[in-house]
């Protein structure tokens, strides 16, 4: 049987990038998946809903900035499929961002970085968590970085984020471990996903020393990553909280 039989999974940023992945990946083992983004993600529900059942996706305009919009996407995904199993953390200001020198970025680029990827997950978990709590099980997964391990430099804000977000985890496990939830944090490396690679910047300044620093010396892909997640997402790691698994090929000694 499918490992996520049964369960409702929401991706944040499941429209684009790897979060197009993940939210492909969740549907393949028969997670219903709502894909919030503010994205179009239309076509992939309907490539989804194709593929595994008309019920498999729902895509919803949805922008982590916009306070209200939380309390609109988690009352459409409890009114349409009943139950929050699964929330994956993944939208993130991060490919469109111009890498720079540390005294090159101006404050609202800084607050807007933070906005969408520490305080858009905070917010999630704010709306998701009470639906969880109530049923005593949930998974939250929170996608970090490895850059937060390496220290990667000319992305400053971008990494201080992504250390919230460990740290964030390993917090809100403490307080949610007593409501029978997990939460879990997977760290990508340098992943070419399609977005990614329409970013000239990042490619040119990352992709040949990032594969020189792995222990596997190979570009890495979004199906890299997607074992690690359906893990975290499935029963397979029930016992598996506060945790961070780096997805690098060994870049980075955890
Ligand atoms: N690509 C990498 O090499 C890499 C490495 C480590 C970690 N990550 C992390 O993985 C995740 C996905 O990375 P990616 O490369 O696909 O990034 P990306 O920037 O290409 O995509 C992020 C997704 O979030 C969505 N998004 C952006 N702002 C949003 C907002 N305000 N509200 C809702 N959705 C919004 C985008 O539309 C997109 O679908 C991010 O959290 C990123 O930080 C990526």
């Amino acid at each position: 049987m499918a490992r996520l039989s049964g369960k409702i999974a929401i991706v944040t940023g499941g429209a684009r990038g790897i979060g197009r992945h993940y939210s492909q990946a969740l549907a393949a083992e028969g997670a219903r998946v709502v894909i919030a983004d503010v994205a179009d993600g239309k076509d992939l529900a309907a490539e989804i809903a194709g593929r595994h059942g008309a019920a498999a996706a729902l895509s919803i305009k949805f922008d982590v900035t916009d306070e209200q919009a939380f309390k609109d996407l988690v009352a459409q995904t409890v009114e349409r499929f009943g139950q929050i199993d699964v929330l994956v953390n993944n939208a993130a200001y991060y490919s469109t961002l111009k890498p720079r020198n540390f005294d090159e970025w101006d404050i609202d680029t800084w607050d807007r970085v933070m906005a969408v990827n520490v305080r858009g997950s905070y917010l999630m978990v704010r709306h998701v968590a009470p639906h969880m709590i109530a049923r005593k099980s949930g998974k939250i997964i929170n996608i970090a970085s490895g850059a937060a391990y390496k220290g990667v430099p000319r992305m400053l804000p971008y990494v201080t984020s992504k250390g919230a977000i460990l740290a964030f985890t390993r917090s809100l496990s403490r307080e949610l471990g007593a409501h029978g939830i997990a939460v879990n944090s997977l760290s990508p490396g340098y992943i070419l996903s399609d977005t990614g690679l329409e970013n000239s910047v990042h490619v040119e300044e990352e992709r040949v020393p990032v594969r020189n620093s792995r222990a596997f010396k190979r570009d890495a892909y979004p199906e890299d990553l997607l074992g690690t997640l359906v893990f975290l997402a499935s029963n397979d790691s029930d016992f598996i909280t506060g945790q961070s698994i780096v997805v690098d090929g060994g870049a980075v000694n955890n």
